[in-house]
Order: structure tokens, then C-alpha cells, then sequence
């Protein structure tokens, strides 16, 4: 992601993966402290540049940053970190355990992300993305955010440059649509 940063959230939200029989129920919350070992353990097995944790600490006291966690019974298996800059977002960090990537729980973090930027008048949100990051890219698109623009080198281990990304919340998107 970009400076793999972040939002504001919605509290407690609890949501139903759409894909697998065998995810009863993903609850989305905002992260708290004691969520750092968590996510610690899914950045360090997700990137090859991680942030530590003195970095999900002062995101998780920062007023224009929100982390969310997805957690499945008592586990914690994915997070998204938004970050908030007058009306625009940013998507800073987005991760789901490796044991359950491919399950719906990825879509399920950006679209509450979405949904909270759509909420609280955000008008657009962006995000870096490695070129050779498929699967990212693909969850991207599918959720309407499209390519405006690349910045060349942007990232290390290995170098590769970064796709930027952009999704503005459309009419459905707005917070009083029918
Ligand atoms: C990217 C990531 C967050 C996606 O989370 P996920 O829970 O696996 O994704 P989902 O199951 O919600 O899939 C949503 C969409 O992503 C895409 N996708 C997910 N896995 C994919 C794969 N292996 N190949 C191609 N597309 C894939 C598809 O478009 C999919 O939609 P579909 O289910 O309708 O086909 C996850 O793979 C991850 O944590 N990767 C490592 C960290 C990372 O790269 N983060 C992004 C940094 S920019």
C-alpha cells in the first residue's frame, strides 16, 4: 500500500462472509490495542516491507486514522487501516491471513471501508498497490477503485513501482440514498 497508511470508522460491525459455508460470521470492530500482537502476526507474514508495531500504535491514537479488524470467533484474520485528510481517504493497509485469504473476508474490510468513507462525506478514496499484486488488484477493481496513475520505484524488497488507485462514492454510495 502507499506509505502503507488510513480512516474513521463505524464501530461495530457484524457481517456475514458471503462465500464459504465453513466462515460462520466475520465481526468487523475497530482495533484496539491489545489487537497489536494480531496484527503484527498477519503484517509480518503479508510484506516484505511491514510497519511495526510502534506504527499500528500511533495509528491506532490518531484521530484521522482508523484500523479495523476482522475477527472470526476470537481471532483476529484480517485489518484494514484508512487514513483521513480533509474529504479525501486514503486505504493504508489492507491484509487477511494467509489461511484465509480467498474466503471474502478482504471484500468484505474494503467494502465497510467504502461504505464508512460514503458515510462520513468522504469524496474519494485512493491507495498504492504493487503492479505484480494480483489478487490485490483484482479486489480493487471489483470494488470500482480504477488506475489514475503510477509512481515509478515506489517500493523496496523488491523495487517495483506502485499502481495508484482511485474510488469516488457514487450516487448509491451516498449516506441518505434510497
Ligand atoms: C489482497 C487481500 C487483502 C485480499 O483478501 P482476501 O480475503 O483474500 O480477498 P477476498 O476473498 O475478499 O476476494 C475478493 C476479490 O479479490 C480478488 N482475489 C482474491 N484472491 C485472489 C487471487 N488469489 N487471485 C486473483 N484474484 C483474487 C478477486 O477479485 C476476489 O473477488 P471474487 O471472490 O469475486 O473472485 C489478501 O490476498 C492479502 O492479504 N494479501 C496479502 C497482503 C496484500 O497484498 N494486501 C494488499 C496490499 S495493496
Amino acid at each position: 500500500m502507499g506509505s502503507r497508511s488510513r480512516t474513521a470508522a463505524t464501530g461495530d460491525v457484524t457481517t456475514h462472509a458471503s462465500i464459504s459455508e465453513s466462515l460462520s460470521a466475520v465481526r468487523l470492530r475497530t482495533a484496539v490495542e491489545a489487537d497489536i500482537p494480531a496484527l503484527m502476526r498477519i503484517e509480518l507474514a503479508s510484506f516484505s516491507d511491514p510497519w511495526n508495531a510502534s506504527a499500528f500504535r500511533s495509528l491506532l491514537q490518531a484521530s484521522a486514522a482508523r484500523i479495523t479488524v476482522a475477527q472470526l470467533d476470537e481471532a483476529v484474520v484480517g485489518y484494514s487501516a484508512v487514513l483521513r485528510a480533509a474529504d479525501e481517504a486514503e486505504l493504508a493497509n489492507l491484509a487477511v491471513e494467509a489461511t484465509w485469504q480467498g474466503r471474502g473476508i478482504g471484500r468484505t474490510l474494503l467494502a465497510a471501508a467504502q461504505a464508512t468513507a460514503a458515510a462520513e462525506g468522504v469524496a474519494a478514496m485512493y491507495l498504492e498497490v504493487r503492479e505484480s499484486n494480483r489478487s490485490a488488484r483484482h479486489l480493487y477493481e471489483a470494488l470500482n477503485f480504477a488506475t489514475i496513475g503510477r509512481r515509478r520505484g515506489y517500493y523496496r524488497q523488491p523495487d517495483e513501482d506502485a499502481l495508484v488507485m482511485q474510488w469516488r462514492p457514487g450516487p448509491r454510495d451516498a449516506p441518505h440514498a434510497a
